[in-house]
């Protein structure tokens, strides 16, 4: 599959004439993929179906799997779903930024985007390019992560341009994702259970205390549920590199056995939470390479880095990746929800 309009992907960085030509791209059905504050989308308007479905092909996304439509604002929510005063409370409180919000849909949503569920996830993102698209091209914008569907998120132009060069023609260049990991989502289906669906930088607590009461996490899928899924990924294996993934509990040191070699000699990355404080031994043992996720030890550094270190040691000839878990609590759990599912066997 070639690039629409049949060239190598064009990575913009903003002009005033590639704003234009942007969202003149995205009015005539054309997918381009964004930056954002969590990680970079592929976005096309959500309300042209044909659009919509050449995102599903380009990701090799099944079609059960809804997409999050991007909005200028509370205002613009508006015409695509009915929201009611917790709904504003939180976009007042959380917009623009790094909170999905799950609302019963208008139906001028098409299907496909709602993966034919009668509720739409909505979310206005912070990124200055992103917002300055959407302002010009007055659409609501259905993005996912630009990544092929199940591999690691995209939080860098280049990595949109190595999982989807050949299959889109733009990608506009806003650099490193501030965040570095996907929205939170929460979920207002239900009037009297707010539920977070997926864990981000806006956190349950945060939730709560904006709408003054609980906010609940969801019931576990069981293996074998069948119909549209809440929010996929929840339990299967998502954010997955090739190279195999061990996590270990933070704070405590990789048993000896954990750190045995793979058959072939490909050497071991171990992979720290923060930098080791002084010369450590597991770093002379012959065939294992250190590195770590943050200088300083924090869980927004370490988001911010997360991906993209796992896709550069998914390219090196790595056997086995042993990556040492965040702190819980706050994004922590936030980091170690994505770690967890890239980890997965399943
Ligand atoms: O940070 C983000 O949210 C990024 C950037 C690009 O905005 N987007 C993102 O999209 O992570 P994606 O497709 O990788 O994840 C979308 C998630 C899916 O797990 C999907 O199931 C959930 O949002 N979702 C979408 N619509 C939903 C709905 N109506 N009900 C429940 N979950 C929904
Ligand atoms: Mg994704």
């Amino acid at each position: 599959m070639k690039g629409e309009d049949g060239q190598r992907i064009r990575r913009y960085t903003g002009s005033d004439a590639q704003m234009r030509e942007l969202a003149a791209a995205l009015r005539s059905g054309s997918l381009v993929a964004i930056p954002t504050e969590t990680v970079y989308g592929l976005a096309a308007n959500a309300l042209d179906v044909v659009a919509c479905r050449r995102i599903f092909e380009v990701k090799g996304r099944p079609l059960i799997d809804p997409l999050i439509v991007h909005v200028r604002g509370p205002e613009h929510a508006a015409e695509l779903a009915y929201l009611g005063d917790d709904a504003r409370l939180l976009m007042e409180r959380f917009w623009p930024g790094p909170l999905t919000i799950v609302m019963r849909k208008r139906a001028c949503v098409p299907d496909i985007v709602s993966a034919g569920l009668p509720t739409v996830a909505l979310r206005c993102p912070s990124h200055p390019l992103t917002r300055r698209l959407l302002s010009l091209c007055g659409l609501g914008l259905a993005a996912p992560s630009a990544n092929r569907f199940g591999y690691v998120s995209p939080t860098r132009a280049e990595h949109v341009e190595a999982g989807l060069g050949e299959l889109i023609d733009y990608v506009l260049d806003g650099g490193p994702c501030d965040i570095g990991i996907e929205s939170s989502i929460v979920s207002l289906a239900d009037p009297e259970r707010p539920t977070l669906l997926r864990p981000g930088a806006v956190s349950a607590n945060e939730l709560s205390s904006a709408l003054g009461r609980e906010v609940f996490l969801p019931l576990p899928r069981e293996v074998g549920d069948e119909g549209p899924v809440e929010a996929p990924g929840m339990l299967t294996r998502h954010y997955s590199p090739a190279t195999p993934l061990e996590l270990f509990a933070h704070g405590s040191v990789p048993k000896a056995g954990a750190l045995c070699l793979v058959n072939n000699g490909d050497p071991l990355a171990l992979v720290h939470f923060a930098r080791p404080a002084e010369t450590y031994s597991h770093m002379e043992q012959q065939g294992v390479e250190l590195f770590w996720l943050s200088e300083s030890g924090q869980s927004a550094e370490a988001a911010r880095n997360v991906f993209a270190l796992l896709r550069r040691l998914d390219e090196g000839s790595y056997g086995r990746i042993l990556m040492e878990m965040a702190p819980s609590g706050g994004l922590g759990d936030a980091i170690n929800d994505r770690l967890c599912r890239a980890a997965s066997k399943r």
